[in-house]
């Protein structure tokens, strides 16, 4: 049965008078019918304005690692903020707690400093960096996110990618209107996995190139990993070069392990920026790295400020959070849901007939139907996407929740019970089934 979605759709009338796209960040933006909004939100779910519940696998692209309102986070928010107001002037003992424990979990992080979003983390490392090298360019990788600052809109989805250029000498493409033609002279874009166009735009630029900036895993391209050696080689390279290397954790960190990434892959990056699961969907976020560099920041040095940077809000959700991901068994008991989850899909497909890689990581995997894995952006893009889409969308008129872009992840939360992935696999059972028996191409 199609379910309704008449008051979401009465909703989104009245704000696209108010708001832009009827959303406040167009990602939001399904068109005028499937705009939906949310009423309700607890553990593994949400419930849309119309009543439809949903197990939820987008966890707002990946920020809520334990679980929507989750009563030890927010209660412990609530009690701070009721103690010490939302911000004042100065700073807090709860900052400091917060520093210390990125320190103990993160290997490359000796210092760090509490932003906001992840795209402030994103624009402050790059910023260290071209202030610690004196140089002004860096290198992106086609098909990774860094946020939505001017220097990291390049070569990402909005634009086909034959506009990138060869692999030998690739176009960044920027993704939006507004951001000055100047910028685009600062960025040097690359396939990701890519060792050849890599070395070679180095030999060519790498005087004038301050940081390598990479998702260690492309969480906003169905999850492509790194081939065997890839970090180990732009760990390498940069170290030849002198040239700052950011891993970007905004999503990898706490969902590959404790560490992120670099604890996984065992490649230590000079600069590292986190944000989403460290504090289960409160706005927070960090950036942190070796001392050499973080020492750099000052007034007038390298600067980073911001009114809100170590709000109590947010710094008391960090610390109930990844306190909780230190203590208990939170990343173990994802990975065991999450590989079951794998697993049972895997099957599916299997059985269906259709050819289809689920990634690797348990807490946050992406889907992709193609004989091989596709190694880059360039390659994923002519995997076969729309049975895959129709997938999606049909299993969410079914109360299964991912976000519709395919290329975004299936997240994980410690509130999914066993009896959520069961629920899942029989509907992703049956709608793969009914998608496949009638599909054409
Ligand atoms: C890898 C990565 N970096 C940075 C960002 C930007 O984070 P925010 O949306 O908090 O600005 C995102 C957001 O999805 C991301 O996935």
């Amino acid at each position: 049965m199609t379910p309704s979605y008449e008051k979401s759709k009465a909703l989104w009338q009245k704000a696209k008078e108010v708001i832009p796209l009827g959303v406040s960040s167009s990602f939001r933006f399904h068109g005028p019918e499937n705009t939906r909004y949310v009423a309700r939100a607890k553990g593994a779910y949400y419930w849309d304005v119309d009543g439809n519940r949903y197990i939820d696998y987008a966890l707002a692209w990946g920020p809520v690692i334990l679980g929507h309102a989750y009563d030890e986070v927010d209660n412990y928010v609530f009690e701070q903020v009721r103690m010490r107001g939302t911000t004042t002037a100065l700073t807090t003992d709860l900052e400091v707690e917060a520093a210390e424990k990125f320190v103990a979990m993160c290997p490359c992080v000796e210092k760090v400093r509490l932003v906001n979003s992840g795209t402030e983390a994103t624009m402050h490392a790059l910023r260290l960096a071209r202030g610690y090298t004196g140089r002004d360019k860096y290198i992106k990788f086609e098909g990774a996110y860094h946020g939505v600052h001017d220097y990291v809109l390049y070569s990402m989805y909005a634009n086909p990618v034959p506009a990138y250029g060869t692999r030998r000498s690739p176009l960044p493409v920027p993704e939006s209107s507004g951001i000055p033609k100047a910028v685009n002279s600062t960025v040097i874009t690359v396939p990701y996995n890519d060792f050849e166009a890599l070395d070679l735009a180095l030999k060519r630029s790498w005087q004038d190139v301050a940081a390598i900036l990479i998702e260690p895993v492309l969480g906003n391209c169905a999850c492509i990993g790194p081939l065997e050696g890839y970090l180990e080689f732009i760990r390498q390279k940069c170290d030849e070069y002198g040239i700052v290397l950011i891993f970007d954790e905004v999503k990898t960190g706490f969902h590959l392990a404790k560490g992120g990434a670099q604890e996984y892959y065992k490649v230590i990056p000079d600069l590292a920026t986190y944000a989403k699961a460290i504090g289960n969907g409160y706005p927070c976020a960090a950036f942190g790295g070796k001392k050499e560099l973080m020492d750099m920041i000052a007034v007038g040095q390298v600067e980073q400020d911001g009114t809100y940077c170590g709000n109590v809000v947010s710094v008391a959700a960090i610390n109930a959070t990844l306190g909780k991901i230190m203590r208990e068994p939170v990343l173990e008991t994802i990975f065991a849901r999450g590989r079951k989850l794998q697993e049972g899909l895997r099957s599916i497909f299997a059985e269906e007939g259709i050819p289809a890689i689920v990634t690797e990581h348990p807490a946050m995997f992406g889907v992709i139907f193609s004989e091989t894995m596709p190694r880059d952006q360039r390659e994923w893009e002519n995997t076969e996407k729309a049975m895959l889409s129709k997938i999606v969308v049909e299993a969410q008129k079914r109360g299964i929740s991912k976000h519709e872009v395919i290329r975004e992840p299936y997240f994980l939360s410690y509130s999914h019970s066993d009896a959520d992935i069961d629920e899942t696999l029989n509907v992703m059972a049956d709608v793969t089934h009914q998608v496949k028996a009638t599909w054409k191409k």
